[in-house]
């Protein structure tokens, strides 16, 4: 049923993503998104039409771009890997907020929870075969990077399903997981923006370890805003660690710090979904205050990566980027 401009501060001062340098090339790559929609319009216009405010931070486009220019040039595979990247990435999210039961999603309603988990479902798989249909107009080596991509950011994602509840995750399981489903896209994006745009293998092997552990950093900032975020301001419906009982760092690292009695009421809290018990419980550890840490310490070694490319704009861009990852509210 079907219804309803130059930055020269390394260190950014706003919880804005930079993105001013690439506005032009954005704008380019949302055209394409949306023209890779545009036959599924006239049959399915409601839910087309939804994806049309279903726009989000654009990191993963930003990203690809922003290492083109940084590494040489942007041309027009850039543009298109640009879009294909923000499909793929929109597809994980709205299978993911069927997994996670959510209603919120970029300020606006779910396909889910406007459509069902059917539509969203197939709706996740057309954004999917959007994204590569598109991606053969480049070349077969984009192709199989996004491939292994999306590849990895599925392993990452059925991990975490296998061990939902399981209350003694270690944490090399929890970044295997964070590592797949979020740092592989980052990683490809970083990788194609250099390739496209002219850097030899060292430099974009560097970009792409760069995007990485950005990406890692950035799951782990995710992973604080779930307990502490303001729905509001982020946008997406929050607390659903807790409640599909997937343990983040702040959560392992509490339970392991928490003395027997509290560890076993956390526990207790995690088994029944009490989301604000849990986050009582975990805040007052020193756990949240160790994850961001170590996102900083993750984020500093993907700025290290930088120095092999010669000092520009972009690159500084890229450093900015680096470290909105772990301040942002958003
Ligand atoms: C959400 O990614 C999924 C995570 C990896 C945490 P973003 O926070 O980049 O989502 P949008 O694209 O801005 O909505
Ligand atoms: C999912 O992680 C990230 C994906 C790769 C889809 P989360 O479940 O933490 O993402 P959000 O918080 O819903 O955006
Ligand atoms: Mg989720
Ligand atoms: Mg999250």
């Amino acid at each position: 049923m079907l219804h309803p401009t130059l930055v020269n501060s390394t260190r950014l001062k706003t919880n804005a993503l930079p993105l001013q340098l690439i506005e032009h090339d954005l704008q380019e790559c949302e055209r394409i998104y949306d023209e890779a929609l545009a036959p599924f319009k006239s049959r399915f216009g409601p839910i087309v039409h939804h994806l049309k405010h279903y726009r989000g931070k654009r990191l993963r486009p930003a990203l690809l771009l922003l290492a083109g220019h940084a590494c040489g040039r942007v041309t027009r595979p850039h543009h298109i890997l640009g879009a294909v990247v923000e499909l793929v990435h929109t597809a994980t999210l709205v299978h993911d907020d069927i997994l996670d039961e959510a209603n919120t999603r970029r300020h606006v309603r779910t396909v889910n929870s406007l459509w069902g988990d059917r539509t969203s479902l197939l709706l996740g798989d057309m954004l999917f075969s959007a994204a590569f249909r598109l991606c053969s107009t480049v070349d077969a080596t984009a192709c199989e990077w996004i491939g292994d991509a999306t590849n990895r950011v599925c392993a990452g994602e059925l991990l975490q399903v296998s061990q939902a509840g399981n209350l003694d995750l270690r944490e090399a399981t929890y970044f295997e997981i964070v590592a797949g489903k979020t740092g592989a896209l980052t990683e490809c994006c970083t990788r194609l923006g250099a390739r496209y745009g002219g850097a030899d293998e060292r430099a974009t092997e560097k970009l792409a370890a760069y995007g990485r552990d950005l990406g890692i950093a950035f799951q782990m900032a995710d992973d604080v805003l779930d307990l502490q975020g303001n729905e509001k301001l982020v946008g997406k419906t929050l607390g659903t660690d807790i409640e599909q009982q997937k343990l983040t760092l702040p959560m392992i690292r509490a339970l392991a710090e928490l003395p027997e009695l509290e560890a076993e009421r956390l526990r207790t809290a995690l088994r029944n979904g009490l989301v604000n018990d849990a986050i009582d419980l975990v805040s007052s550890t020193g756990a949240i205050e160790s994850v961001i840490e170590e996102a900083r310490g993750m984020m500093l070694a993907a700025r290290s990566g930088l120095s092999i490319l010669p000092m520009s704009p972009y690159r500084i861009a890229l450093d900015q980027v680096a470290d909105w990852a772990v301040k942002r509210d958003r």
